[in-house]
């Protein structure tokens, strides 16, 4: 019993010499609590020193993590969104968030849609880390759709807290949405086929599809938020009070043509301090609304709806600081691993607009 205290005795001593924050060689450590994370020659440099700071950018409660755009809606050929997977891999946020439209959806046939789920969550189970969906109107807005979404997925609407932040995942599609063309999974389908047979011919079907005025009016309706999940949305942010910042993630930017309940919900963060995702226009867009940001995600895949600078397929890296989140917007195309960007991978990354 008294050699083994006495061994206990010596570790402690052992330890205190180690977390020490100077050593007997003449190197230093900068604090006790950091022991190990930097350390450096000091004699060797006893006036300049070849940096700048000693103060590293390693604050515990910080915390990275990406969202990814829609992938469908016309999902390219190029197959861009599984690419990007493999991009989420390199850059190792803590977990990823989707604006909504993973699957093309508006199947009738149960095994056609069980088929693009497989599809879909093939890729997104290749991330070494969570993916937090949101449904979009391509995942659930035609008959069986919804089901199909409780079943794989669960909720519609949710929350969860990371590190002391709020992050609320909406459901845009809960209410009642315009049919969308009888004709749509037709036309999916020969898009499809074009992009590769004939991309010229693609981009202008493409270009009269986004014309039709049915589908202009969809893309800018108003979007309203049932009883239950406005019930949800109050009783949530009464709840989590005190985090020190929200997120809130949607499919459609229900900013850009604000319905009365989407209003109250705007009314009902006050001055709390959040920020607002979306997708769906496969455009990026940035608006700065009473001082809070609500941005909309360019796509990771999906079709390009028209031209100009959110044309871009991309990822958000958001870092969240004490003073709230930084915001990088990364370009598929800028992002390749260590053996340098392949040649035969470049077209998936440096489409085409509609006009070009
Ligand atoms: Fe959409």
């Amino acid at each position: 019993m008294r050699s083994r205290t006495a061994f206990l005795g010596l570790l402690l001593v052992a330890a205190v010499v180690q977390a020490g924050c100077a050593r007997m060689d003449g190197t230093v450590e900068a604090e006790p609590e950091e022991a190990n994370a930097f350390s450096y020659d000091e004699a060797a440099m006893p006036h300049a020193r070849p940096w700048t700071l000693e103060e590293f950018e390693n604050n515990p409660e910080e915390f990275q993590f990406a969202i990814i755009g829609d992938r469908t809606g016309g999902a390219n050929v190029q197959g861009t969104f599984a690419l990007a997977i493999g991009q989420l891999n390199l850059l190792q946020p803590e977990f990823v968030i989707n604006v909504g439209d993973i699957i093309e959806g508006y199947a009738e046939d149960p095994a056609e849609l069980s088929a693009m789920w497989e599809e879909a969550e093939a890729m997104i189970a290749k991330l070494n880390m969570p993916f937090f969906f949101t449904r979009g109107n391509h995942d659930v807005s035609f008959p069986g759709g919804k089901e199909a979404w409780r079943e794989r997925r669960g909720p519609n609407y949710y929350h969860f807290v990371y590190k002391d932040v709020l992050f609320m995942v909406l459901d845009s599609e809960d209410s009642p949405r315009p049919e969308p063309p009888p004709e749509i999974r037709e036309l999916t389908k020969v898009y499809k086929r074009l992009q590769t047979e004939d991309p010229e011919a693609a981009q202008r079907m493409l270009a009269e599809f986004m014309s039709d005025d049915a589908i202009v009016a969809a893309l800018g309706r108003p979007v309203e938020f049932p009883e239950d999940q406005m019930a949800w949305i109050e009783k949530t942010l009464r709840e989590q009070a005190d985090v020190r910042w929200t997120f809130l993630f949607m499919h459609e930017p229900c900013w850009e043509n604000p319905s009365g309940s989407f209003k109250q919900i705007q009314a009902l963060l006050g001055d709390r301090k959040h920020t607002f995702f979306a997708g769906h226009l496969h455009y990026y867009d940035y608006d700065e609304i009473d001082g809070v940001e609500h941005i909309t995600l360019g796509p990771a895949g999906a079709s390009w709806h028209h031209d100009g600078p959110g044309n871009v397929d991309h990822l958000a890296w958001v870092t969240m600081t004490d003073e709230g989140p930084q915001i990088a917007n990364i370009a598929l195309k800028g992002i390749f691993d260590r053996k340098g960007l392949d040649p035969s991978l470049f077209g998936a990354y440096d489409r085409k607009g509609p006009s070009q």
